[in-house]
C-alpha cells in the first residue's frame, strides 16, 4: 500500500507498486472524467527552493485535474528560508496546513529530511544532483507505454551522468528489471557517481561506459539524452568546455534501430538538434504528458489515507558525511552514516559513500 508514504528515492516504490501506478495512470488517461473530483478538498504544498517549470507545472496540473488545490512557493526568497528556517521546521509547519508536500531543493538529501519530520507524504521533486524519482516514474511509464514492458531493454544514457539526478534515479529503478543493460555515454569528467557503480554491480546489471553516441546507438532500444547541468559546476570554464560535447542529429539517428526511442527529461539546451523533433522516434514531448498522468496516479495512491502523527527522533551516528553538497553541511541534521560493511559508510540523506578505516 502506498498510502501516506513518502517518495524520496526511486527505490521507495516496489516494482509491483510501480505496475499499479501504470494501470491507474492508463485508466486516468482513458477516462479522465472519472477522476475530476478524486482529490476534492485536498491541498498540495509545492515547496520549490530551486527553479522549475515542467515539474512544478506538471504537479500543479495533476492536482488540479484531480479536483485538488495547490499552495506553495517557487522562489525561496519570498519564504521564511531567508529568515533561516530549517527544512525540518518548514516540513512540520506545512504538514499542519496541507495533505501532501512536493519539494525541490538544491541540497542533496533535503527532501529525506523533510519526510522524517513531516506528518504527511513528501514527494522529492529533485534534490541537487542526487535524485528525481517522479521523473523516473515518467520515464518508466513512457517506456512501458511504448514497448509494453520495462524488462529486457538496452538503455543508452547520454550526457551529464555525474550531476544528472534523473539519470541516477532511472539507473536505480531500471536495475530491478530483468535483462536491463546500460550504455553510459559521457566524457570522463562526467561519469556516474561511485555509489551507483556499486549499486549496479550489486544488482548484477550489465553496463558499459563509452565516450560517443556512435559507439552504441545501433544497439540501443532507448537513447536517454540529458543536458550538461551547468548549475552544478564549481567552475564555469569547465562547463563551457563540456557543454556541447554531445549533439544528437539526424545523421547519428540513421544508425539507430527503427523502433528505438529518444527520451529527454527536458529542458533541452543543444544536445538534441531541432531537426530530430520530427523523427517519429523522438518521444520527449509525449514523455512530458505521460508525466502528468503518472503524477496523478501517484498523488491518488499517496492520499488514500490522511494525517498520521510522526514521532521520528534520530540519534546521530559517529561519522560525518563528506559530501559538501549534502543537507547536513548546511543544517543541523543528526548525522546518519549507515554501516554498509567492509568499512564503507553511506549517508542516509544523500547516498555519498566513504571508506573509513580505523
Ligand atoms: C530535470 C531536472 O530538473 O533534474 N528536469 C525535469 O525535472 N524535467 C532535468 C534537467 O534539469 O536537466
Amino acid at each position: 500500500m502506498l498510502k501516506n508514504r513518502s517518495v524520496i528515492d526511486s527505490m521507495d516504490l516496489s516494482v509491483e507498486e510501480i505496475d499499479e501506478l501504470f494501470t491507474l495512470a492508463d485508466d486516468i488517461k482513458s477516462r479522465p472524467n472519472l477522476y475530476v473530483n478524486a482529490c476534492e478538498g485536498k491541498l498540495m504544498g509545492t515547496l520549490f527552493y530551486e527553479p522549475s517549470t515542467r515539474t512544478r507545472l506538471s504537479f500543479a496540473s495533476a492536482m488540479n485535474r484531480l479536483g485538488g488545490r495547490v499552495v506553495g512557493f517557487s522562489d525561496p526568497s519570498s519564504s521564511s528560508v531567508t529568515k533561516g528556517e530549517s527544512v525540518a521546521d518548514t516540513a512540520r509547519m506545512v504538514s499542519a496546513y496541507c495533505d501532501i508536500i512536493v519539494m525541490r531543493h538544491p541540497y542533496e538529501g533535503a527532501p529525506r529530511v523533510a519526510s522524517l519530520y513531516s506528518e504527511i507524504p513528501v514527494i522529492n521533486a529533485g534534490d541537487g544532483g542526487h535524485n528525481h524519482p517522479t521523473q523516473t516514474l515518467t520515464d518508466l511509464y513512457t517506456i512501458h507505454s511504448v514497448f509494453g514492458r520495462t524488462s529486457h531493454l538496452k538503455i543508452a544514457v547520454c550526457g551529464d551522468l555525474k550531476y544528472g539526478r534523473t539519470v541516477h534515479s532511472l539507473i536505480k529503478a531500471m536495475s530491478r528489471y530483468e535483462g536491463t543493460e546500460f550504455f553510459l555515454i559521457s566524457p570522463e569528467e562526467l561519469r556516474i557517481p561511485y555509489y551507483l557503480r556499486q549499486f549496479m554491480e550489486e544488482h548484477n546489471v550489465k553496463f558499459t561506459e563509452v565516450d560517443t553516441i556512435e559507439a552504441v546507438i545501433a544497439q540501443a532500444d532507448v537513447l536517454y539524452m540529458t543536458r550538461i547541468q551547468r548549475e552544478r559546476f564549481f567552475d564555469d570554464s569547465e562547463y563551457e568546455r563540456l557543454k556541447d560535447v554531445y549533439v544528437l542529429d539526424n545523421e547519428k539517428m540513421k544508425a539507430a534501430k527503427e523502433d528505438m526511442i529518444v527520451m529527454h527529461p527536458l529542458p533541452r539546451v543543444n544536445e538534441i538538434d531541432r531537426e530530430v523533433d520530427y523523427d517519429p522516434r523522438a518521444r520527449y514531448f509525449k514523455q512530458a504528458r505521460y508525466g502528468m498522468f503518472i503524477r496523478m496516479a501517484l498523488i491518488l495512491k499517496l492520499l488514500e489515507v490522511g494525517y498520521q502523527e510522526n514521532h521520528t527522533r534520530l540519534t546521530p551516528t559517529k561519522y560525518h558525511c563528506k559530501n559538501t553538497r549534502c543537507i547536513t553541511h548546511f543544517e543541523k541534521e543528526p548525522q546518519q552514516m549507515l554501516d554498509m560493511g567492509g568499512h564503507h559508510y553511506k549517508c542516509l540523506y544523500c547516498d555519498y559513500t566513504v571508506r573509513i578505516d580505523e
